[in-house]
């Protein structure tokens, strides 16, 4: 029977840690700041960015909202970056993704400055990642990290099977992974026979976003399964990618869905946000 790995708990606990630093910092007269960018009416981005809100609110950094109609141009987007860019009481810059069809995503992200993106998302500091250098780590794999190093789960030497190549989860998740001496396995849709390469995972990182995709005959016994699908059942309930209930009793540990990565990202991003304040006090 897995070990149910609790990322509502583990969240919790990284976002007390930043919330007694933040209030460190406030102390000294230093307020940390995030500003949270969100273009148009997608209702999943208003869901997240209501989150990113609550939870700065819960750790004390100070957010700044902006909130613009899907008609903004790309250029009216950039100005605003680069007025955020140039202003010294904001440390984070985030802009919900993904943002209107007429804006060009990669263009946008390489216009906010690298020392405040905190998503990193930025090719900036996706470079120092895969050279192994300091610098922002996107939050969903950098809250996986956590979840892991958090429950005791060890990745020196192990085998770690990743599904799915994503710029934002499945590619830093490898570059992390191998930072900790993994070694690590990238799968996605060309795989050939993608149930024998699972089975050879000690972890297994599951980012598809497919329903219910990885059944028991995917998991090696004992084996840690970390679930990164926010996916909707056939009755259109919130699960993951992995059939949690079909795995549960060989795997040896299990992130749920809801309540296992997804809590983890927001947690992150408030790390970030320390971070980046303390990176700019240092310079
Ligand atoms: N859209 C889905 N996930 C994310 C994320 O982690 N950051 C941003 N900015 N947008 C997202």
């Amino acid at each position: 029977m897995a070990m149910i790995i609790d990322g509502k708990a583990i969240s919790a606990q990284i976002k007390d840690e930043v919330k007694e630093a933040v209030a460190k910092m406030a102390d000294e007269g230093r307020t940390v700041t995030l500003a949270v960018v969100l273009v148009g009416d997608d209702p999943a981005s208003h869901v997240y960015v209501r989150n990113k809100k609550r939870a700065c609110e819960y750790t004390g950094i100070r957010s700044l909202s902006y909130e613009l109609p899907g008609t903004t141009t790309q250029d009216e987007l950039l100005a605003l970056i680069g007025e955020l860019n140039r202003r010294a009481d904001v440390d984070g810059i985030l802009v919900q993704l993904p943002l209107p069809q007429h804006m060009n995503e990669d263009e946008v992200i390489k216009a906010i400055d690298p020392d405040k993106d905190v998503d990193g998302f930025h090719p900036y500091n996706v470079g120092r990642l895969s050279i192994g250098q300091e610098g922002f780590v996107s939050c969903t794999p950098a809250g996986i990290i956590q979840l892991l190093k958090r429950s005791g789960i060890e990745m020196e030497g192990k085998e770690c099977v990743i599904v799915g190549r994503s710029n934002i989860v499945g590619k830093p998740m490898a570059m992390l992974m191998l930072r900790e001496n993994a070694t690590v396995t990238v799968c996605h849709s060309k795989t050939a026979d993608l149930k024998e390469v699972c089975r050879r995972a000690d972890i297994l990182i599951c980012a598809i976003g497919r329903a219910k995709f990885f059944t028991k005959d995917y998991i090696k016994a004992g084996a840690a399964v970390i679930d990164v699908g926010m996916d909707r059942d056939e009755n259109n309930k919130l699960c993951g990618d992995v059939d949690f209930d079909d795995v549960f009793e060989n795997a040896g540990a299990i992130t749920p869905v809801p309540g296992g990565v997804g809590p983890m990202t927001i947690a992150m991003l408030m790390h970030n946000c320390v971070a980046a304040a303390k990176m700019k006090d240092e310079k």
